[in-house]
């Protein structure tokens, strides 16, 4: 199938692409460049010997996008967004504008361009803080904890009414606790620019002494060592997720929504240790107050994405260390110059 990728230079986005790729898909890239680089094709080109075509346009902008569907495509996977919690508190208009009215606007192109296929990068954040766990697609969402998870839940709305409205859509969501990691061969990552905000860009370049230590956003959760506990899986396995509901679910109508994890627990000091002894170095770190929106614990019910898509995440903890610490090493990451 001919699958439009929005946002598919980003992190998850260029995995996303090279998992389509493999599955015998044919993707198409949009994405604005606002927070990734167009070397990312190269890698992607490199792994999988496929040079998928560019669109340099905001989804937002209805007449380009239309130019980028041409003859048509099958299918979209829409992953362009933006996802800083602190700036979205910060800045909450422009995550509103950018994230949900974006989202209309390329939902209306395609309506009119008789697109009914699209498949949504959510977010384990519309749970907001679990009332019980694991976390099941069927909980309630609505509380979200900063405007990013808001959009997250908005545009799940958004999408939700419109399927209702006209039956002939296929919608699914997949909320995604924690992606970390990268590709195998180190050629595609995560590059955060100046100081990262999530955890294990942070442990790498602690490990790769462009900082001297991580700060450890609270240690005194009512959890095993303190710190919080997450479920992190491998971005392959989130991409290779996409994969396994584009085609499992092109022709199923109606909304389908699905956790992407691994449904086990990790606290952030297990996580840094697990770092240390998989790769050999050392990651000093410190304690510090805890980081306000923070939830204590939140892993994943996987059992939905097993039955329904015969998916389940095959890479464990380890996997996840390696593959960071590869990209880290491979030059392409975030590093000193970055910083701002
Ligand atoms: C956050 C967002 C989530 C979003 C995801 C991807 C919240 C509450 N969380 O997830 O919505 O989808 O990012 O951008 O809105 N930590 C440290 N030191 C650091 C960085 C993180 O101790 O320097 C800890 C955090 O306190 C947390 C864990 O590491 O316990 C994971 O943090 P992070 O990677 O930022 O992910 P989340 O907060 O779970």
């Amino acid at each position: 199938m001919r699958i439009l990728v929005t946002g598919g230079t980003g992190f998850v986005g260029s995995h996303v692409v090279v998992a389509l790729i493999e599955a015998g898909h044919e993707p198409v890239i949009v994405d604005n460049l606002s927070n990734s680089k167009l070397s990312v094709i190269d890698g992607i080109e490199s792994i999988t010997g496929f040079r998928p075509p560019f669109f340099h346009l905001d989804v937002g902008d209805q007449l380009a996008l239309r130019d980028a569907i041409g003859e048509g495509v099958d299918g979209v996977v829409h992953l362009a967004a933006w996802k800083a919690v602190g700036e979205s508190v910060a800045k909450p208009l422009r995550y509103y504008g950018n994230n949900v009215g974006a989202t209309v606007r390329m939902l209306e192109v395609l309506s009119e361009v008789g697109v009914r296929n699209l498949v949504f990068s959510s977010s384990a954040t519309v749970y907001g803080e679990p009332q019980e766990l694991p976390l099941r697609e069927d909980m309630a969402t609505g509380r979200a904890t900063n405007p990013y998870g808001w959009t997250k839940i908005m545009m799940e709305q958004v999408m939700a009414d419109l399927a209702f409205s006209d039956p002939s859509w296929s919608m699914t969501f997949l909320r995604y606790f924690n992606p970390v990691g990268a590709h195998e061969s180190g050629r595609i990552g995560e590059a955060p620019h100046g100081e990262p905000t999530n955890l294990m860009p942070y442990v790498s370049q602690v490990a790769a002494e462009i900082r001297p230590s991580l700060p450890v956003f609270g240690t005194d959760y009512p959890t095993r060592d303190g710190t919080p506990i997450r479920d992190y899986v491998h971005v392959m396995d989130v991409a290779e997720g996409h994969a396994r509901a584009i085609g499992a679910l092109s022709g199923e109508i109606g909304t389908h929504i699905y956790n992407l994890g691994t449904g086990r627990g990790t606290t952030v000091l297990e996580l840094v240790s697990e770092f240390e002894s998989t790769n050999q170095v050392s990651v000093p770190w410190q304690g510090h107050a805890r980081r306000p929106g923070d939830v204590a614990e939140t892993w994943a019910a996987v059992e939905r994405a097993e039955r329904d898509l015969d998916w389940r995440a095959k890479r464990d903890l380890s996997d996840m260390c390696r593959d960071a610490w590869h990209w880290q090493r491979s030059g392409l990451a975030a590093s000193r110059s970055d910083q701002h």
